[in-house]
Formats: C-alpha cells, structure tokens, sequence
C-alpha cells in the first residue's frame, strides 16, 4: 500500500510511520506534502528518501486549487491511503472526492469532544480528567469523520497544554502506525448497517 502523508510542522507522527510501517509489511511511504515549505516534517522526509513537495496556499489561485494540485500530485505518486499528520489545513471536498474513505487523521482529543484547533488547550480550560487521542477517517466536517481507534490517558492534574501534548505524543505514534499497519492489511472496514462504525478486524 502506498501512502502519502501530509503534515505541516514537526512531524513527529510522519517520523512514527518511517521508522516503524514504511518498508515493511508492503507498505510504503511515497510522497510527503507540506503547506509549509519549513516544515521540519518535509526534512524528515528528505532524509528517509521519500519524494517532498510544498504546496504553500499563495502559489495557487484559492485553497480549492491547491487541494486539487496536492491530490493530483499524491495520485501521480500512486498513493492509496492519505495520512493527515499534523497536518493544519482543512482538505477541500473535492480533495476528499479524489480518496473517497481513504484519508486519515490523528487528533489530540477523544473526539467528538473538542474538535478544531486548540483543542488540548480546550480541554484543559474544560477540566477533563481523561485525556486521549482519536484517529478517524477524514470527512468534510472538522475532526467528524468515523473513529477508527482512540487511546486514553488519565491525567487528573494536568493544567499544562505542552505537558498534555508530551504525554500524548507516545499514543499517537502507537495508534497511527497500527491503523496504517491494519489498513493495509485490509482489516478496517464499516458496518454495513452504520457507516459511522468502524469495524476493525484483528
Ligand atoms: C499531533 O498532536 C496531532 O494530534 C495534531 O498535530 C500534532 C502533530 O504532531 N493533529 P507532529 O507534527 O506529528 O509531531
């Protein structure tokens, strides 16, 4: 399975994927795309080898045009399954269109609570005492799309966003690499009866 990753900043999510699916069980990494043309996540790439491309907004007539210009470039690169990793742009329906239910995306927050941006911030602010972590696939809402899987934390004390997000990231890491891994492996598909169920065979 071919896959392109999409991340706008550190990258730490991309760099899961490299060290741990990329190369192995037939799944590889293609291309990597950035709207950020500094993103250390494009320097990661670079250094594993993998194809980058940065596709900043102001290069292309709107977003919608961008989006269409990122799709056209993943699906030239063969890609089947789009990672969103940490990737800060809403995709364009007509981006979604191109990869119909094979765009995914990890976000910091046991969704459907506090989808968007800031949202461990939010969460803090709320006074949660779970915290956790959500990858689903991508739909033209703002972090609605269909869980694939989440992972808990309790963190009854936390008051410190960079602290929440630290303890996180292991999760993360975790979690994206084992969808991308049963993904692949053909083992997540929907209930017939509710395609808002993600059904993951193990
Ligand atoms: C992650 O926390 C992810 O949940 C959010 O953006 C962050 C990206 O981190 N969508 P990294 O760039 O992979 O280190």
């Amino acid at each position: 399975m071919k896959i392109g990753v999409l991340a706008s900043g550190e990258g730490s999510n991309l760099q899961a994927i490299l060290d741990r699916v990329h190369g192995r069980e037939g799944v590889e990494v293609v291309a990597v795309g950035s709207d950020k043309p500094g993103a250390r996540a494009l320097e990661r790439a670079r250094t594993a080898g993998v194809p980058v491309r940065a596709f900043p907004v102001a290069e292309h007539a709107d977003r919608r045009a961008r989006d269409l210009a990122v799709a056209g470039w993943l699906e030239a690169s063969g890609v089947e399954l789009v990672v969103l990793a940490g990737y800060m742009q809403l995709v364009d329906p007509a981006f979604l269109a191109r990869f119909p239910r094979r765009v995914i995306n990890v976000h910091p927050t046991l969704l459907p609570a506090f989808p968007g941006i800031g949202s461990v911030e939010q969460a803090i602010a709320y006074g949660v005492k779970v915290f956790g972590i959500t990858v689903h696939f991508v739909d033209e809402g703002v972090d609605t799309g269909p869980i694939i899987a989440q992972r808990a934390i309790d963190l009854p004390d936390a008051t410190d966003p960079d602290a929440v997000r630290a303890a996180l990231h292991p999760l993360e890491h975790d979690l994206l690499t084992d969808v991308v891994r049963l993904i692949a492996r053909g083992a997540v598909g929907f209930d017939p009866d509710n395609p808002r169920r993600v059904v993951v065979r193990r």
